[in-house]
């Protein structure tokens, strides 16, 4: 069963990291922390920062090209560009759809880039699989890219130990065979204080305050957040799998928001144990948190391991500041 009328196929996925590896070794010199620390409480072990002039967009280029090609499609073929970021290369004008779209020389489509958080790419998804549906495009290029390190403060153990950048991407087509099966989304931003990044918007715009107060860097309450993730991350996939009419059983591969290996296990424990556990699929020891890059990059590094086959069905969940929450099950593949 599908909850889109007109099927969007996922016919092609592509990722990009950024070359230079900071480990936990390095973050030690850095910050007083441990290595043991770091893996216990969130099974990272290395994260990908991006260079200097390495801008999201950038990335996003690598990962949308590899996407396109995957999918054999050609950018005069894509009719809209749907790009989830929480860092874009610059204060939304111009937006990275737009770059993204002329450094590929994509010559007619519409676009605009999305603010979820790390549930960005699930919304994207959902947005790109509407437009299909709606008959308002046949092909989408549905992007998640973030350069999280240029607002990571690396003074702050709390925060910098978990973050990464990367950029993943995939592309949608109107379809005769199904695609995105389902999609559940959500906010409650009664819980906006728990992750926020406080300075250079409207309510605190650039000044030498939001400089010397550092209110251009994450703050997190991350206990408080833990809780929360599982809760939104377990409900939302088993929202996604009843809206699809599937069971945990008719899935063949899980991929989670790749935010913290104890709030995964704790999410997996809800959602059937050793049984969920056996069909995820983690890359966050050696990539980090990567906000609305995480489960793009993961798909497509299941889809290049072969995790992911045409005609698997994956489960996305995935929870994010503001608070947004947003799930879906797809089917891999299918037929244009
Ligand atoms: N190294 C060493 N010690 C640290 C570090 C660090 N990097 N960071 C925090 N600590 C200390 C704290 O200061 C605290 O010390 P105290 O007891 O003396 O005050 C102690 O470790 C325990 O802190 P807790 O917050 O209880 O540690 P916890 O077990 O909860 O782990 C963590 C912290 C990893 C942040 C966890 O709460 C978490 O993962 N929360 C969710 C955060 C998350 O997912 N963030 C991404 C959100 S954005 C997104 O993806 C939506």
């Amino acid at each position: 069963m599908t909850s889109f009328p007109r099927p969007a196929a996922v016919v092609g996925a592509g990722h990009y990291v950024p070359e230079k590896i900071l480990s936990n070794a390095d973050l030690e010199k850095i910050v007083d922390t441990s290595d043991e620390w770091i893996r216990t409480r969130t099974g990272i072990r290395f994260r990908r920062i991006a260079a200097e002039n390495e801008s999201t967009c950038d990335m996003a280029i690598h990962a949308a090209r590899a996407a396109l090609a995957s999918a054999g499609i050609s950018p005069a073929d894509v009719d809209a560009v749907v790009f989830a970021t929480g860092t874009p290369d610059y204060f939304n004008i111009p937006s990275c759809a737009c770059l993204l779209q002329h450094a590929l020389g994509i010559p007619h489509a519409y676009g605009y880039d999305l603010a979820a958080a790390c549930s960005g790419f699930v919304y994207a998804l959902d947005a790109g699989a509407t437009a299909i549906a709606a008959g308002r495009a046949d092909t989408v290029l549905v992007v998640g890219a973030e350069k999280l390190s240029a607002f990571t403060d690396y003074t702050d153990r709390n925060t910098c130990v978990l973050f990464g950048d990367g950029a993943g991407a995939v592309v949608l087509r109107a379809s005769e065979t199904p695609g995105v099966l389902s999609t559940v989304l959500g906010i409650d931003g009664d819980k906006s204080s728990l992750i926020s990044l406080p300075g250079g918007g409207s309510r605190n715009p650039p000044s030498q305050r939001v400089l010397d107060e550092r209110l251009c860097y994450w703050r997190m309450q991350g206990r408080e957040l833990f809780k929360v993730a599982v809760h939104t991350l377990t409900q939302g996939a088993q929202d996604a799998l009843a809206k699809a009419d599937l069971s945990l059983d008719d899935i063949d591969v899980i991929i989670p928001h790749q935010a913290n290996a104890r709030i995964i296990e704790a999410v997996c424990d809800r959602l059937g144990g050793e049984k969920a556990r056996e069909k995820l699929f983690l890359d966050l020891d050696v990539y980090g948190n990567t906000s609305a890059a995480s489960i793009a990059i993961a798909l497509s590094d299941a889809v290049s391991q072969g995790r992911i086959v045409p005609g698997s069905k994956v489960l996305l969940t995935a929870f994010g500041g503001g608070l947004t929450w947003g799930a879906a099950v797809l089917v891999w593949g299918g037929r244009a």
